[in-house]
């Protein structure tokens, strides 16, 4: 299987890292085609935890090549920090390849996203705070800087100083300190001779490698219910994480995938604000934060927690044409006696089976369970489909039922083994 898309089913940190890090040992190309350090994947190899902000889950497979793809935004002070951490961690990071078309995240983007949140106060996305958004702004406003900008100096001071005309007004008008373009500018141009090397066709080169039967792996940033066109908009970030993103965000074209993979929890995380119609408040949400070890990797938030939600998976399904399910920390609900799963909503007196279309139906909707039995157990030791407990089965094949797709693969744990396969992915 050549080409396969990763990607997040729910609202982010469904275990894309682990699950990506895993099939990066067997792959050539791992692509991260959307969004930028305000992921955080986790990956843990030998006990050892490596969390991933912009840089590629295969970055720690030997003879895999990282990818950063045109759709991603990059902050190049804290590319260079990931760098610099691997490095100093031994691990070789010399393979990176970058687009040219990537966009940079800038000091005033960065500044304008706080600044954003500031003002909308009460009714605010809750972002990570990285300059996602304005970034994003910026390049579909056509005054976002790319990397490719970086090698032309006189075109790079341009761009920063009509881009800072517009938002030194807004900054100045906010109270804030209006940024001097020339500062900007020589701030970006420091990492010029750094990111050169790096930089190459790689929409060329990742259409060779398909040609040549390479396997490319395209990791998803953030999740379907974040996507800025599907997700629970406007609480969502300012990309695609859904199957097209990976393919207008490399230049891969769709009739080149050969599987898209939908990664979910076991139960559903959230963080940042936004409706979540199956989270807990009160003791079962703190037993499952806990027992989850629910809190971020790129801000340290603790997160949301609730119980499946059935019709969120139909939708993801749906809108990234899923052909298989990696099924996240099943380990985690080892310790309860019943486990609801939310099967369908109420909204408004109504019983409605998918996903609604109205945002506004959308945060009135409650959640409808169904309860399984726990299996009461510790599986975090299982390698295979037989060694599950009959009651741990018996909820992966009711999840698998209720998401319409197949889980092929479940995991027990952090750890790169710690997953049971039914079905091969690449
Ligand atoms: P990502 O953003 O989708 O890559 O996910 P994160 O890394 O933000 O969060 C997932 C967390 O769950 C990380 O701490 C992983 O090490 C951990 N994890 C992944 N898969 C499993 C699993 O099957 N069981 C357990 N217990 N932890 C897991
Ligand atoms: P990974 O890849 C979970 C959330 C933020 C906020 C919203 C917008 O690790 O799954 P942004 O900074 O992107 O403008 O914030 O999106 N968010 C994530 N939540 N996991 C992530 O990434 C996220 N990236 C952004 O909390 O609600
Ligand atoms: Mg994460």
């Amino acid at each position: 299987m050549p080409a396969v898309i990763i990607l997040g089913t729910q609202w982010g940190d469904e275990g894309k890292g682990k699950a990506t890090d895993q099939l990066g040992t067997r792959a050539d190309y791992v692509v991260k085609y959307n969004g930028g350090n305000n992921a955080g994947h986790t990956v843990v190899v030998d006990g050892e935890k490596f969390p991933l902000h912009l840089l590629p889950g295969g970055i720690l497979s030997e003879g895999c090549t990282p990818v950063i793809g045109g759709g991603v935004v990059v902050d190049l002070e804290v590319l260079f920090k990931e760098i610099e951490d691997l490095e100093s961690r031994g691990r070789d990071t010399s393979r990176l390849k970058i687009s040219a078309n990537a966009h940079v995240i800038t000091p005033y983007t960065r500044k304008l996203d706080n600044l954003s949140e500031r003002t909308l106060g009460e009714r605010k996305i809750g972002t990570t705070g990285r300059g996602i958004g304005p970034t994003y702004a910026d390049k579909i406003s056509r005054v976002g800087i790319r990397i490719q900008d970086l090698f032309d100096e006189s075109i790079l001071r341009q761009k920063v100083s009509s881009a800072l005309e517009q938002k030194n007004r807004l900054l100045v008008s906010y109270g804030e300190e209006p940024f001097e373009p020339e500062a900007v500018a020589a701030e970006l141009l420091s990492y010029a001779e750094r990111v050169r090397p790096m930089v190459v066709d790689t929409v060329l080169e990742l259409n060779n490698a398909l040609d040549d039967g390479k396997t490319v792996l395209f990791e998803g940033g953030q999740a379907t219910m974040l996507d800025i066109d599907f997700g629970t908009y406007p609480y969502v970030t300012s990309s695609n994480p859904t199957a097209g993103g990976a393919c207008t965000g490399t230049g891969v074209g769709p009739a080149r995938v050969d599987r898209v993979v939908g990664v979910a929890k076991a139960y559903v995380t959230r963080v940042g604000e936004g409706p979540f119609p199956t989270e807990l408040f009160g003791e079962e949400g703190e037993w499952l934060r806990e027992a989850g070890r629910e809190y971020g990797v790129t801000t340290g938030r603790p997160r949301r927690c609730g119980w499946y939600d059935a019709p969120v998976a139909r939708y993801a399904t749906r809108v990234n044409g899923l052909t298989d399910l990696v099924v996240t920390k099943l380990d985690v609900l080892g310790g309860l006696d019943r486990i609801p799963v939310c099967v369908a909503y109420e909204i408004d007196g109504r019983r409605v089976m998918e996903v609604p279309a109205s945002q506004t139906d959308f945060h009135h909707a409650r959640p409808v369970y169904e309860c399984l039995d726990g299996w009461k157990s510790d599986i975090s030791g299982c390698r295979a489909w037989e060694e599950l407990p009959a009651r741990a089965q018996a909820y992966v094949e009711y999840l698998e039922r209720v998401s319409r797709c197949r889980i092929s693969v479940i995991g027990v744990g952090p750890e790169r083994d710690q997953a049971i396969v039914r079905h091969d992915l690449v």
